[in-house]
Formats: C-alpha cells, structure tokens, sequence
C-alpha cells in the first residue's frame, strides 16, 4: 500500500464538524484500513475505538461487502426508483424487513441518518392527515437528542450548538426534558435506576399542546451523539405507552443503535419496545457506501395506499433511494454481519467491556462512566476557561499512540466494531488509561 499518498492543499475541503483551521495545522490522515485498524500517511496502524463514526460494524474492508459492491459497479451502476425498479432494492428491502422488529414489514430508503430522520418526520404529519386527523402535525424532540442535521432533525435535535446558528428552524415542535442526571447516577453500569419518570414529560407536553396537534414524538433509545446518555430502566417503555394513550406516533432514532451495537438486531428489540417507525443509516452498509432505511409497520404504509391506484401515494423520495451500489452493500453487509453473528456478539462482550470501561473509574477528571452493549463513555469535568478542551486533549494524546476515540463536549465515546478481541479490548483501555493518567 502507498502510505505516502498526501494531498497537496487541505484549504479546499471545508470539513465538516470539524475545527478546520487546527485540524490543517496538524492534520490527521488516514490512507487505508483493515478489520479493526487505520493506517494513518504515516504508516501507523490505529486501532478504531469508534467504528469510523458509529458505522464500520463489521470492521474494515470485509471481502464479502468488497465483492458485492465491485460486482454491482460492474452490472448495474444506477437505476432510479421513482416508478421504475431493480430487482437487488427487492432483494435488499426482504433482507432487512426479515431482520427488523416484528411487525416491520416495509422499507423505504434513504441516503443518511438525516435523511431517515426527515422522511420519518413527513410521513408521521402526513400519516394522521391520510387517516383524517389534520390536526396533528407538532413534532416532539428531548433535550440533546441528535437526528442528523437538516431543518427537521435540527429542529427536534437538542443540542444548542448544532441549533443555535439557524434561526427559527422548523414551527410547532416542542421538547421533552433529556435523561441525563449525574447527582443520582453516575457510575451506573447498563441502565440507571433513576428516571423512569422523565417519560412522564410528554403528559406535560400533551396537556401544553393537546393529542389532537401531535404527530410523533422522535427519541434515540441510546442518545450517542451527545455523549451516550442510556435511558433510565423503564422510560422507553413508559414513553411508548404514552403515545399510544394519545395516538403520537413514536418513532426511535437507530441509526446507531441498529445492526448490533447493542448486542441485539435493533435497539428497540434491546429495550422491548414496539415503536411505529425505526430510522437506521450507518451500520446498514457497514459505512461503505452512503444509505439509510426508514422501517415502517402496515398501518402506517397502509394508510397511504388509500387514493386512486394511479396516483403516487406518498410524495417523497431522493434520486438515490435504492442506489443499486447501496443496496449490494447492504446485502454483502447483512451476509457478513449473520454468518460472522456479529448482531449478537456485542452480548458477549458486554460484560468484559463493561469490565474494562469502569476501571476507568478514579482516574483523574473523570466525573461519570457509562455503558451499554459495546458502547462506553467517559466524562470529564470540564475546565471551565475552556470546555470541551480536556476531553478534545485526550483525544489527541489517544491518536499519538494509535487508537482512535470520539470526543464531543468533554466525553469520549468508545464503541469498537463488533468483530473486536478481548486483546484489542485489552490495547484499548490499556491505552486509554495510560492517556488519563499522564494527560494534563
Ligand atoms: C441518532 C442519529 N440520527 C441521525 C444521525 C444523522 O446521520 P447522518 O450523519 O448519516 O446524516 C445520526 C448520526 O450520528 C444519529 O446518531
């Protein structure tokens, strides 16, 4: 491989979510990758703690995703979707409803979390208009929640920084309180004790806005982007419950907890709810080619098969809905993903990794540990002069000695593909300790 490949200019690429003007005075390059490692344009091998950004399940450049991929670029390159098929978005769209939750009969596609998220969004308000309930059309987020970051995921998102610049956003959406509460949990392993009763924060909402103006309400069941905050034992459940007292759609955001991060197919087989639509992206493809899938039962599909049969039913849809070059990524990665069983290997896992992750606890600055599945977060006091800068300063010190984490705020997420040995498990918090303890 040549790792001397280096760009001549990095001006042009704005990147982003990035601190662009330090990162292009000290860049980090990544030239390839394989299974568990990067190899940085240095010649480094990185371990990847994050899973590229929560998607690279199986690990990097797995044969089978290679394959299918290269054998489609050569076939079929692209067909469009719009009144006009291929047979391998068929294909892939049995693939997935045979491995979704039950009742999860239909799929549509999409390009990205984000867009996942605004077609759950449209179909939620122009599902209650097709049953003759007009009427529902606000939109319920929580408080640093993250769905991607166009006007509606921005908008039912909560988190000031990514809303703060772009005015009004979307009208007539309201927030439920986060679950995020360090006094009572901190340090919990799994699930916390404390805030079955934050669920009870949509009642508020209901009895703010009333039922009749509610379309859905839209959580992650991990909230991961923000730091990984797990759910109190018993709030899905309860929040479930809630929408259906008052006919809100609910609709969980797994576009990082989908394809097994878990230790289960889907979060909401996780946790044992039922919801009505499930927005993935991510580990659909194993991060190789750009995809999301919108899951959806038969009342909601069937509500919109309603009209004149000539008539297009729901008037929503990308270009490359379906791509032909995602949907045989998404069948090389369902392949890999069931005969290496990698959707309930992070089950076996768990306990080790939650193990390992807790030691953590004592070191210095560390205010919280959590973690879930093969998910782990650290937080950080923050220093109030400059937040966010301890756990950005950690991030760097863990580059230098070859392991990749995620830093947002001041917590560093872990979450490791799922092909991960108990050694590499070992290499990372190996490494991340020594990082804790020497680090300013
Ligand atoms: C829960 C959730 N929803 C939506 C998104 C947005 O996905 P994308 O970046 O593919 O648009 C993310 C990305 O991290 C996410 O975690």
């Amino acid at each position: 491989m040549n790792v001397q490949h280096k760009p001549n200019d990095l001006g042009a690429f704005w990147m982003p979510f990035s601190a662009n003007r330090q990162f292009k005075a000290a860049p980090r390059l990544f030239v390839g990758a394989e299974r568990m490692h990067y190899i940085t344009n240095d010649g480094r091998r990185v371990l990847d703690g994050t899973s590229g950004l929560w998607c690279v399940n199986a690990g990097h450049c797995r044969p089978k995703i290679v394959e299918a991929i290269s054998k489609q670029a050569a076939t079929l390159d692209f067909a469009g979707t719009f009144q006009m098929g291929h047979t391998r978005v068929f294909e892939a769209a049995n693939r997935l409803v045979n491995l979704a939750p039950k009742g999860f009969n239909h799929v549509f596609f999409t390009n990205s979390g984000s867009e996942s998220v605004e077609t759950a969004l449209k179909m939620s308000i122009a599902y209650h208009r097709a049953k003759g309930n007009g009427t529902k059309v606000r939109l319920i987020g929580r408080e640093r929640g993250y769905h991607g970051v166009n006007f509606g995921g921005t908008a039912v998102g909560g988190i000031a920084n990514n809303r703060k610049m772009f005015g009004a956003l979307v009208a007539g959406v309201d927030h439920l309180r986060h679950t995020h509460d360090l006094t009572k949990n901190a340090f919990t392993k799994g699930e916390p004790e404390h805030g079955v009763e934050l669920a009870d924060d949509l009642e508020r909402l209901v009895a703010l806005h009333d039922a009749s103006t509610i379309a859905a309400v839209i959580v992650e069941p991990v909230a991961c982007s923000t730091g990984v905050l797990i759910p109190p034992k018993g709030y899905l459940k309860r929040l479930e419950a809630i929408c259906r007292k008052h006919d809100i759609l609910l609709i969980a955001d797994e576009v990082i907890t989908a394809f097994g991060r878990l230790g289960t197919p889907f979060g909401s087989d996780y946790f044992g709810i039922s919801p009505d639509i499930i927005t993935t992206a991510k580990g659909i493809t194993n991060g190789t080619i750009p995809m999301g899938a919108v899951f959806v039962k038969d009342h909601l599909h069937d509500a919109f098969m309603n009209g004149p049969e000539w008539m297009i039913d729901f008037f929503h849809g990308y270009t490359y809905s379906g791509h032909p070059m995602a949907c045989a990524a998404t069948i090389g990665t369902l392949d890999t993903y069931e005969e290496e069983g990698l959707l309930t290997r992070a089950a076996e896992l768990a306990p080790y990794w939650q193990e390992r992750v807790h030691a953590l606890k004592g070191l210095p600055h560390v205010i919280d540990i959590r973690n879930i599945g093969l998910i782990g977060a650290v937080e950080f006091a923050p220093d109030p002069a400059q937040p966010g800068k301890r756990a950005y300063d950690r991030f760097v010190k863990c580059f230098e000695k070859n392991l990749l984490v995620r830093q947002t705020g001041d917590i560093i997420a872990l979450s490791p593909p799922l092909i991960v040995s108990k050694d590499e498990i070992d290499f990372l918090f190996d490494t991340f300790t020594e990082v804790l303890k020497t680090a300013a």
